[in-house]
């Protein structure tokens, strides 16, 4: 890769940190874990491709309404199963109507003599056992004798009267839509990052969210076990104070207060999920009345939608895509110079640094079980109202 080098050296990152594909640390490290690969109403009988973790897939639900996940090559001689179907027991392959059900064993296998029945049990397509809950489907991508508990997030259970859960695969934050063109580290060093909020959400690009926001907070930055941890104090001026607390959750997980203050314990969580080295992905999940558009609701920097922008108005207003995607496609380490305010940053690689080496040491990493009772997760995440006396 081509650049700039402050130091005499030839530009580097932390690949441990940041390249997903299988083999790589980071890559065995994250398939420990379930990850989103689609919203429930994306597998149907219509096969949809899913890349994730640089693999390609392809999601469909079967005739009985199991949602399936295999490899987009057919095993026999690798057409693509997205060009396939799903039937009654499975997906059948476009091209010679092998048909593999939601575990990948071969059930059908039409132009054989006797059906294939001799030949069928030998093979298997290779496939990821998937679950659904809040709104998403979940994949399993890693060793099968390590597959954790599906983890049950405490703010996403406890729904009040009225309230659903809704999830959305559309919404980056202030401004960026659907697929970013970075690696997935650059979004989730942001989740610590609220220092940026005052400059680029605010100073920078007009308000982006509310007039509050940019106020410069007090921040303590605190490492936990399961992640990091920001609180930030703004001063609002009348006498009482806003405290604002944010957390980065391993090994992706982001639960971010509403920028618009609603005020309260955080009503939903968000997975930075690497497409690949380059690419990633948000998916929302919150409590929301029925019908709410978690996709809809992002800023309008110069009072436009993300997507209308030109160039030259994303120069003008720029918001987190610009800032994120800006910094390469997998920003070089080598060259930063993180600052006192970065100290949330420093906290986050180093944890995940440990995590990473835990599991290539052939240890299971935090936050992942397999016992019953062990998989909530619980947060103290929100915006809150320090009054006067307090
Ligand atoms: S390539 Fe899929 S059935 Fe032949
Ligand atoms: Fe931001």
């Amino acid at each position: 890769m081509d650049g700039y080098s402050y130091s005499g050296r030839k530009p580097h990152f932390r690949e441990e940190l940041t390249l997903v594909e299988r083999g790589t640390p980071m890559g065995e490290y994250l398939r420990r874990f379930w990850h989103p690969v689609g919203l429930i109403a994306d597998a149907t009988a219509t096969p949809r491709r899913v890349r994730i973790l640089s693999e390609d897939l392809v999601l469909f639900r079967d005739g009985a309404g199991r949602p399936g996940l295999v490899h987009a090559r057919c095993m026999h001689r690798g057409a693509d199963l997205f060009y396939g179907r799903g039937e009654e027991q499975g997906i059948r392959c476009c091209y010679h109507g092998w048909m593999f059900d939601v575990e990948g064993r071969c059930v059908d296998m039409p132009m054989e003599p006797d059906n294939g029945c001799k030949v069928r049990d030998r093979i298997r397509q290779p496939w990821y056992p998937v679950e659904e809950r809040y709104g998403l489907i979940f994949a399993y991508m890693g060793p099968p004798d390590k597959k954790p508990l599906l983890p049950r997030y405490e703010l996403l259970e406890n729904l009040q009267d009225g309230e659903v859960i809704v999830a959305d695969d559309s919404n980056l934050g202030s401004g960026g839509y659907g697929i970013a063109p970075c690696n997935w580290l650059q979004h989730f060093d942001n989740v610590v990052d609220p220092f940026h909020v005052p400059v680029l959400h605010q100073s920078f690009s007009g308000i982006q969210f509310v007039a509050e926001m940019g106020v410069k907070p007090d921040v303590q930055f605190e490492a936990f076990e399961q992640g990091v941890r920001s609180e930030q104090v703004r001063d609002l001026g009348d006498g009482s104070k806003l405290r604002r607390v944010t957390e980065a959750l391993l090994p992706n997980v982001r639960v971010v207060p509403s920028p618009r203050l609603a005020m309260g314990p955080t009503e939903g969580i968000g997975f930075v999920v690497p497409i690949d080295s380059t690419h990633y992905l948000v998916y929302n999940v919150a409590r929301a009345a029925p019908g709410t558009d978690l996709g809809a609701i992002r800023s309008k920097p110069g009072g436009k939608d993300w997507r209308e922008m030109t160039e030259d108005e994303r120069q003008r207003f720029p918001g987190d895509w610009e800032a994120q995607t800006s910094q390469g496609e997998i920003a070089f380490h080598s060259e930063e110079h993180l600052a006192s305010s970065d100290a949330g940053i420093a906290m986050l690689r180093r944890l995940l640094a440990r995590q990473v080496k835990l599991v290539a040491e052939g240890s299971d990493p935090v936050g992942w079980t397999q016992t019953p009772g062990e998989e909530w997760i619980r947060s103290r995440s929100g915006n809150f109202t320090i009054s006067a006396e307090a």
